[in-house]
């Protein structure tokens, strides 16, 4: 049902806006961190696409930014689709963009078709989703189901001290609608699948059954700084030296397999104080992201982690402090909707399998309120994302997103 070129050129007008040249692998990124200038400029163009399309267009809040097509009848759920458009800095054109550009072509098609549902139609972006500026993932969508506070995800800041609601302010996107979200009938999201599991397979699509636990903390560590040539090493409270070993402990958990085969663990922020060549660190902040499809393998890990920090900080003489930026258990995804996309992918291909996801998405949240689910498609190159080398084939996001118009459309007229 579904324009396969006009979907492939949007995406690619869209990864035009935050582009950047990585000078390593001479090819071009997407560097769209949320509510900068840049994930501004996406955000009116892709409302304004929403608007041309015929959608009803409203600005919550938290700066989530839903179209609404009406429906034959009108006050009955919506069935919703969605992602997001804000990237992490070394982001790629389809993590996010090809779900919100996927539901963007759907309604297009059902436009050019002439086709009504029962059900209204919302498509919607949220606000950063990546947390790679803010600190907390999902943030839009989870303050939209209601799991985060509007008030507490406002106030949060980022490294230079900007708080979210003072920039959705400065970009125009602080909305007045309402952020809660009345539960929408059902809600299905495309995403890319950012791990090597499709491809290696040489599967053409995934059905998602839910998405792995997620710990994310910030550490502060706390030493004191002295003359790197004139200390002695037993005189020291060395900051870097407990990051550099809590990042070994860290990886030597995830790869001993006693959290469970998937156990991964990420330090993907290390900022040293004064951060020069003859001075001992005196003050490390730096963060931990916790991977696990067990819930249980999950929370052995961070007890162990929290016993790991106390004996740490005893051994070295430095403070460790930390708190939780984000958490979310293993979010098993709907039965029922899965066996709707089940069925219309296996009637595209029988190249498919069923997958569970490593990263996070706002389906997450959305599952939370109304039956969800996702359909992945397979990424080239080992699957790599957060990477500029991330790509998917226009056939495979083509495959995807038919597959989101045929299930949003089915599920639009129950
Ligand atoms: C979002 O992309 C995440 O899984 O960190
Ligand atoms: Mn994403
Ligand atoms: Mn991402």
């Amino acid at each position: 049902m579904i324009n396969s070129d006009r979907l492939w050129r949007t995406l690619q007008e869209l990864s035009e806006i935050g582009r950047y040249h990585d000078e390593k692998s001479g090819l071009f990124g997407v560097n769209r961190l949320a509510l900068t200038d840049a994930d501004a400029e996406g955000r009116r163009r892709v409302r304004r696409w929403f608007e041309e399309a015929g959608l009803e267009v409203r600005v919550d809040r938290i700066g989530n930014v839903i179209g609404r097509r009406r429906g034959l009848d009108d006050a009955l759920a919506p069935v919703m689709s969605g992602s997001h458009i804000d990237s992490v800095p070394t982001g790629g054109a389809f993590d996010g963009a090809l779900g919100v550009l996927g539901a963007l072509e759907v309604v297009r098609s059902l436009n050019d078709a002439g086709t009504a549902t029962r059900r209204p139609i919302e498509i919607a972006f949220f606000t950063d989703e990546e947390g790679a500026r803010f600190g907390t993932d999902m943030l839009g969508s989870a303050v939209a189901v209601g799991r985060l506070p509007l008030a507490t995800a406002l106030a949060l800041t980022d490294h230079e001290g900007k708080s979210v609601e003072s920039e959705l302010s400065r970009i125009g996107f602080l909305g007045t609608h309402p952020e809660r979200l009345s539960p929408p009938h059902a809600y299905v999201e495309v995403h890319v699948e950012q791990g090597p599991v499709l491809d290696a397979a040489a599967m053409e699509l995934g059905v998602v059954t839910g998405v792995q636990a997620i710990s994310w903390r910030e550490l502060t560590i706390t030493g004191r700084s002295a003359h790197a040539g004139t200390t002695p090493m037993r005189l020291r409270r060395d900051a870097g030296l407990a990051a550099a070993r809590i990042d070994v402990k860290l990886d030597e958990m995830a790869r001993s397999g006693r959290y469970g085969p998937e156990m991964r663990a990420t330090m993907g922020r290390l900022e040293v104080w004064p951060g020069r060549v003859n001075v001992v660190p005196s003050r490390v902040i730096a963060t931990a992201d916790l991977r696990n499809p067990s819930d249980e393998g999950m929370a052995r890990a961070e007890a162990d982690l929290d016993a790991f920090l106390t004996s740490l900080a005893a051994e070295l003489g430095v403070e460790i402090r930390w708190r939780q930026t984000a958490k979310t258990a293993h979010v098993p995804f709907s039965p029922a909707i899965q066996a709707v996309i089940t069925r219309h992918v296996s009637a595209l291909t029988p190249r498919w399998q069923p997958i569970l996801s490593g990263a996070g998405h706002d389906a997450q949240e959305l599952a939370a309120i109304c039956p969800t689910a996702m359909v992945f498609v397979p990424g080239l190159y080992e699957g790599i994302s957060h990477n500029p080398r991330e790509y998917s084939t226009p056939e495979a996001c083509a495959r995807g997103v038919e597959v989101l118009g045929r299930a949003v459309v089915e599920l639009a007229n129950q």
